[in-house]
């Protein structure tokens, strides 16, 4: 017989049937104890806990630090996370807020590095080793800053939704050297849409936070 012959099958046909339908039944079987043997316990746990999608995530996440309002945090992030979502979804610093999510109202306006931003067009990724500061960054302790005094002054706000961005971008208008007239301030300021119509008093805020000088 030659070395690749196979012997004759000496069973009957229905009987041989079954014998190799056992065999491979039991190859299925013994390779499927063997999965679960070699699987560590956790994945398996995981697995029934159908927790597949969060661990795609662990290992999609990619490290960054940032320092927010003076504190200094490293984070794991998914690259698609907007800065925005980072902020108040992942540190609970909802004080900046989702508006249109699309970069048209400037409810979600933070400084970056000292410069405004629309948090929510901006990935976090991209802000590594950067400073942030949000609304909740801009008091020292119980002491407003300037810009959110004038706004109580001026009834600069009806709903506030909008409040935290304009404040924002308020802050950066007089920095920028952008609030030297009315005109001026309407123009630096177009990006912050206030549904409730307040731009007569935000105006007056910011004019008068201008004209103080203060180093702001
Ligand atoms: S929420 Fe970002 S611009 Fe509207
Ligand atoms: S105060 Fe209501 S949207 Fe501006």
């Amino acid at each position: 017989m030659q070395p690749d012959q196979q012997p004759p099958c000496p069973h009957e046909e229905n009987a041989c049937d079954h014998k190799h339908d056992d065999r491979r039944t039991f190859l299925k079987k013994s390779s499927f104890l063997a999965a679960v043997a070699l699987t560590p316990a956790p994945l398996i746990k995981a697995a029934e806990k159908k927790a597949d999608e969060k661990i795609a995530a662990y290992f999609e996440t990619v490290p960054v630090n940032l320092e927010i309002n003076g504190k200094q945090h490293s984070l794991k992030v998914e690259p698609r996370t907007t800065l925005l979502d980072l902020l108040r979804e992942q540190l609970d610093l909802t004080g900046t807020k989702k508006g249109c999510d699309w970069g048209q109202c400037g409810a979600c306006t933070v400084h970056v590095n000292g410069k405004r931003v629309l948090s929510c067009l901006s990935l976090a990724v991209m802000q590594d080793g950067k400073k942030i500061t949000t609304i909740e960054g801009l008091a020292s302790g119980e002491q407003l800053h300037p810009m959110q005094e004038a706004f109580i002054k001026y009834d600069g706000f009806q709903c506030g939704y909008c409040t935290p961005g304009q404040i924002m971008s308020a802050v950066a208008c007089v920095r920028e050297g952008h609030a030297h007239s009315e005109d001026q301030i309407r123009e630096y300021m177009s990006g912050n849409i206030c549904r409730c119509g307040a731009y007569r008093n935000i105006v007056d805020a910011i004019s008068e936070v201008n004209k103080g000088g203060q180093n702001i």
